[in-house]
């Protein structure tokens, strides 16, 4: 266990991510407990606080220094353009950003949908495109399907609603997974307890990989 005289704060995203960074985080040596209370959103435990959140919350909590910590993807760190301290690749919740649109349209793209406004934006600037961004909260492969866009910037993870709706991958933005964030103060006054963490995190990562590896 981390010696915790400063205890730290955690942001944790709620579902499954949540539960995966809770077996990496004990591994690391820092216990964090839940609450028996299903609904309770702030969990206690001597090592830590952990506040369990929606993903696209993580970073403000963290930038903001409300959390010393987080785990977040890295396609919603992108997205919500934070100034955090990013240490360390979980390598979990691997997925990919792309480009969509459906299989066959040669038209031209001049609206893209995403619930990635601002890495589409950045993205479609970087390729030369004025195309407009318009902003949706989810099933996003639909507005490429229905006229409303040419084409959506989203998230593919096994590729199985790309296939179910007959939609082709364009170009890929980049690669993502779980990120360990750390605030940047946070690191400087708590760094007795974020420094090992961050040290045992990466051993634990290296551990899985060689493990994968030589499978
Ligand atoms: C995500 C993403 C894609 C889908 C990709 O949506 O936006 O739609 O998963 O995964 P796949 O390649 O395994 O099919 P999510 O399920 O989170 O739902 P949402 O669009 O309502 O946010």
């Amino acid at each position: 266990m981390l010696k915790a005289t400063k205890k730290l704060t955690i942001a944790l995203p709620k579902g499954r991510v949540r539960d995966t960074s809770m077996a990496l985080l004990q591994e690391a040596g820092l216990n964090l407990t839940l609450d028996g209370n299903s609904r309770a959103l702030r969990h206690e435990s001597e090592d830590a606080t952990m506040f369990e959140l929606r993903n696209s919350d993580v970073p403000t909590y963290v930038e903001l220094g409300i959390a010393d910590a987080g785990i977040v993807g890295k396609d919603v760190l992108l997205e919500s353009q934070s100034n955090v301290y990013e240490p360390v690749d979980l390598g979990f919740a691997r997925c990919h950003m792309s480009l969509i649109r459906a299989r066959g349209d040669k038209g031209p793209i001049r609206r893209v949908a995403s619930k990635y406004p601002n890495v589409a934006a950045t993205y479609l600037q970087r390729m030369g495109s004025t195309a407009e961004v318009i902003k949706l909260a989810g099933n996003v492969e639909l507005a490429c399907l229905t006229g409303l866009a040419d084409a959506v910037v989203d998230i593919v993870e096994t590729g199985s609603t790309l296939r179910a709706n007959n939609l082709e991958e364009l170009n890929v933005l980049f690669y993502s997974s779980a990120r360990l964030i750390v605030n940047r103060t946070s690191l400087k006054f708590k760094d007795a307890q974020l420094r090992p963490l961050i040290a045992n995190l990466r051993q634990a990562v290296q551990a899985e990989a060689s493990v994968l590896y030589n499978a």
